[in-house]
């Protein structure tokens, strides 16, 4: 049996505590796994006197977070802070130009410094490790990096964000409006306070951008994301969809074209016979389509304190064993700036939903503004009232050029027939 793997925990939150109780309850699995212990040595928070369910007393107690990175009696840093920079980046960096293993759930800080990070992490030779960071609990990355690394990627998307899908699925289920539903999400503790990361798709972008970084060996690009969520779809959309039989999910994919990346996170009308609409509740589902092993399906957990903390303990493990290669599956200078593929040239079918004004011709100029940008209805359907008094108008086109689409939508912009923003849904192909 080798020496301890001591461990310094930053951040002693949902996920904090649950990688102590996960070590307290597996440890002799865990031991037998790496070949070592695996010991946290040293915690830090900002809250020494807060209760955590846990006993702390054994672990050395630090203030300064940023400490931890050079703590004498560490081989390793975690972080579960959480935040793009502050805190969480000064640890990141300090700890991987210490030359110390870094572990982190931080998808955020992954997006926006991932690159950085990992040059630093191969010019000290040391682990940086984020299985956490991208749909929870679900070994994807690991997946991708290690089981599929003979494929050449074509595409990699999912449903990466388990609060919107709690949310379009409570809709659907029960006939009810966004507001209402996201309002219950929060007492239920499935929605933060603040839910904007969550519900306007910047959380998924963060993910999609790590997961595309590694399916498509580029520079992880998290500006290059186009970014729509879920807080305009209706309960109305979404009982449209199910009529025409589809599921509506915010879906993130990222594709590699003649084009360069494409990477977009935007609510979707997913068809009933694929996997991705059956996948209801907080749950996360990943699918990458490799040229030799074909499509395959990661689906389970993507938050919660059990099925995040194996994800980082997952990641200790490996670090354990001395089993841990380049962050993003090559090493960073093989990482190439990808060039960002215009949505236009895309190929797909669409569903568009307008609220109008109950008048006569209403019909006739959306309609007129479809055939003008080149876009083919495949089918069109109104509806009696909406909830604020329009008409709902809903179109599927068939499958176009998305700039034609676009085109159509900048004819109809500011016309007084609209009440409201049009809503535009991809579907998923
Ligand atoms: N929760 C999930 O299901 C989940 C899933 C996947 C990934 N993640 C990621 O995991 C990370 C942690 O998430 P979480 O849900 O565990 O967060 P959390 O419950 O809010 O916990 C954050 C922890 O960080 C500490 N902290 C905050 N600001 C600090 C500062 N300035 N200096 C030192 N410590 C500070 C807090 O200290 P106090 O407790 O003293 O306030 C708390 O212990 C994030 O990057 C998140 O995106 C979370």
């Amino acid at each position: 049996m080798g020496d301890a793997l001591r461990v310094a925990l930053a951040g002693l939150g949902t996920v904090g505590g649950g990688v102590i109780r996960l070590l307290d309850a597996n440890r002799d699995l865990i031991t037998r796994r790496a070949g070592r212990p695996i010991e946290i040595v040293a915690v830090s928070a900002r809250d020494r006197t807060k209760d955590r369910g846990v006993d702390l007393s054994r672990f050395a107690w630090v203030d300064d977070t940023a400490a931890l990175a050079s703590h004498p009696d560490a081989d390793v840093v975690v972080e579960l802070i959480g935040g793009s920079d502050g805190p969480a980046l000064t640890l990141a960096r300090t700890a991987l130009d210490a030359g110390r293993g870094f572990v982190t759930a931080n998808k955020a800080m992954l997006a926006h410094h991932g690159l950085e990070l990992a040059q630093k992490a191969e010019a000290s030779n040391a682990a940086l490790k984020f299985e956490a960071a991208v749909a929870g609990g679900i070994p994807v990355i690991k997946g991708l990096r290690e089981g599929a690394a003979a494929n050449a990627i074509a595409r990699v998307y999912g449903i990466l964000n388990g609060t919107c899908n709690f949310i379009l699925s409570k809709m659907e289920a029960e006939g009810r409006d966004f507001a209402e539903v996201l309002a219950e999400a929060q007492a239920l503790g499935y929605a933060e306070a603040d839910p904007s990361f969550d519900i306007d798709g910047v959380d998924a972008a963060h993910k999609l951008s790590i997961l595309a970084a590694i399916a498509f060996g580029t520079q992880p690009a998290f500006g290059d994301v186009a970014i729509a969520g879920v807080r305009h779809v209706l309960a109305a959309d979404i009982a449209q969809a199910a009529s025409l039989g589809y599921r509506v999910r915010l879906v993130g994919v990222a594709e590699e074209g003649p084009h360069g990346l494409f990477q977009r996170v935007h609510p979707h009308l997913v068809p009933l016979d694929h996997p991705l609409a059956h996948v209801t509740g907080s749950t996360n589902a990943v699918v990458a389509e490799g040229n030799f092993v074909g499509r395959l399906l990661f689906q389970g957990a993507g938050a919660g304190d059990g099925p995040t903390a194996s994800a980082v303990v997952a990641d200790l493990i490996d670090i354990a064993r001395g089993e841990y290669g380049a962050s993003f599956a090559m090493p960073a200078h093989e990482l190439t700036a990808a060039t960002k593929a215009d949505s236009g040239e895309r190929r797909g079918r669409a569903y568009l939903r307008f609220t109008v004004q109950d008048k006569v011709g209403v019909l006739a100029e959306i309609a007129a503004a479809m055939r003008d940008a080149g876009v083919s209805i495949e089918s069109l359907i109104q509806r009696g009232e909406a909830a604020d008094g329009g008409v709902m108008i809903a179109i599927v086109t068939h499958e176009g050029p998305e700039r034609a689409v676009a085109q159509a939508l900048e004819r109809l912009r500011g016309s007084q027939s609209l009440v409201g923003q049009p809503l535009l849904m991809h579907i998923l192909g």
